[in-house]
């Protein structure tokens, strides 16, 4: 059960009306970095809606901007944010519920600077669960008043936290009527972070055995969760107060990584594992633990913190080569596939998390909530880990 929190509200002084960045105009859309998607940035300017929109549209909204890197402070909650147009593969969301993601406290903090840096303010925020207030002219499966949840890429400018969401089409779908909204804004992100390496990376099937690697956390929840339904028998690392949590969706076994010898409780060899702690001792293990011909794959990948070290220019072929060599290294000394995998929005994806959801065998549980107004406390609590688990964001 999450329970709403009664921590005494953030009051924001005067805030600045937001002005966006047109000097972010200049950098160029669509870019790589190991399956990354840049953003394309585009001017904020009066929306244009196909006859699907609402009578009354709103042409700006409240929106927790970041005007600059920093700790929870930074966080403003801006009331006249204006909407970008709609593009025609978009959907424009009246977000009820946000969860925070740890890419949201990180980004906040600097992470993604050599990118985010010159597209200040940013608006965080990647999850999403409410409903269709407006349609692009070509969106095809959802209409106006329809409950949906969804996930932006990790690349998003302007993400969640705002009453107006923009996904594209491919990025959202019919909420589950099973789930409020509060329970299934927790879901997307990381779900589809677990799908991406389960479901296209490794291509687990029936019968394979998986090893998550810190399976306490959201994707690695997720993770379990994907592989049992995929008929895997799965064996999880955590920490002891999400032991009796991961045995409960159908962990085959669950390690508690301070208590017991990791490498000594776990037996035998698995066909991929999903580290989600992505440090070396972990990834030592991991790999060691692998078939040959295995997938291993880190939540961890260095695209961007080489990147904000040494700048796009040398970061990038940086950690092309690092990448390279490891995937080369791990082919020859122990026969498997190395990736660093990312989050992507993938609508077959969605799709089966829905099914997923609908059947009760998938839930991440959200431990607090929080008024959109005291975002600040909710990153506080969140980076700090006073609550364990997932914190979500309301807006009434
Ligand atoms: N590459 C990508 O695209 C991508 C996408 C998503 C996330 N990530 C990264 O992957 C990592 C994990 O992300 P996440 O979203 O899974 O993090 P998270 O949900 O915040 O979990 C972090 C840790 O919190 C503990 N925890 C979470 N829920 C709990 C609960 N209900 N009860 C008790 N403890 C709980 C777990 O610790 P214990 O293990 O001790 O139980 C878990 O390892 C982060 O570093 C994140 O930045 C990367």
């Amino acid at each position: 059960m999450h329970t709403h929190t009664h921590t005494p509200q953030i009051h924001f002084h005067n805030p600045k009306p937001y002005k966006p960045n047109l000097s972010a105009l200049k950098i160029q859309p669509n870019t790589n970095i190991h399956n990354m998607r840049i953003p394309t940035i585009r001017r904020f300017t009066t929306p244009s809606l196909t006859s699907h929109h609402p009578k009354s549209y709103v042409s700006d909204c409240r929106a927790v901007l970041v005007p600059h890197f920093g700790g929870p402070h930074v966080l403003q909650l801006h009331s006249h944010v204006p909407l970008p147009p709609l593009r025609p593969h978009e959907v424009l969301v009246r977000a009820r519920a946000v969860a925070i993601n740890p890419l949201d406290t990180r980004m906040r903090a600097g992470y993604g600077r050599c990118l985010f840096e010159r597209l200040l303010p940013l608006i965080l925020g990647r999850d999403v669960s409410g409903e269709v207030a407006a349609v692009g002219a070509a969106v095809k499966s959802l209409s106006v008043g329809e409950q949906v949840f969804g996930a932006l890429h990790p690349t998003a400018v302007r993400g969640t936290y705002t009453d107006y969401a923009i996904l594209s089409e491919e990025e959202v779908i019919s909420k589950p009527d099973s789930l409020d909204h509060v329970e299934a804004s927790a879901i997307p992100f990381a779900a589809l972070t677990a799908w991406r390496a389960l479901k296209s990376t490794a291509r687990i099937s029936e019968g394979q055995r998986i090893l998550v690697v810190g399976g306490g956390g959201a994707v690695g929840f997720a993770a379990i969760q994907l592989a049992v339904a995929a008929g895997c028998s799965v064996v999880t690392t955590c920490g002891s107060q999400s032991v009796s949590r991961l045995l409960a969706v159908g962990a085959e076994q669950a390690v508690d990584y301070v208590a017991e010898d990791v490498e000594l409780a776990i037996k035998g060899t698995f066909d991929a594992v999903l580290d989600t702690i992505g440090v070396p001792e972990t990834e030592r293990m991991g790999i060691n633990f692998l078939k040959r011909g295995g997938h291993y794959m880190t939540l961890q990948g260095e695209a961007a913190s080489l990147s904000d070290r040494y700048g796009l220019l040398f970061g990038i072929p940086a950690s092309t080569a690092v990448l390279l060599r490891k995937q080369l290294l791990y082919k020859i000394s122990h026969g498997i596939e190395y990736s660093w995998t990312y989050m992507r929005a993938d609508k077959e994806g969605l799709i089966e998390i829905r099914k997923l959801c609908e059947a009760g065998k998938m839930k991440i549980p959200v431990c607090k909530t929080f008024p959109i107004r005291q975002v600040r406390d909710a990153h506080e609590v969140k980076e700090r880990k006073i609550v364990p688990g997932k914190v979500v964001l309301e807006l009434d």
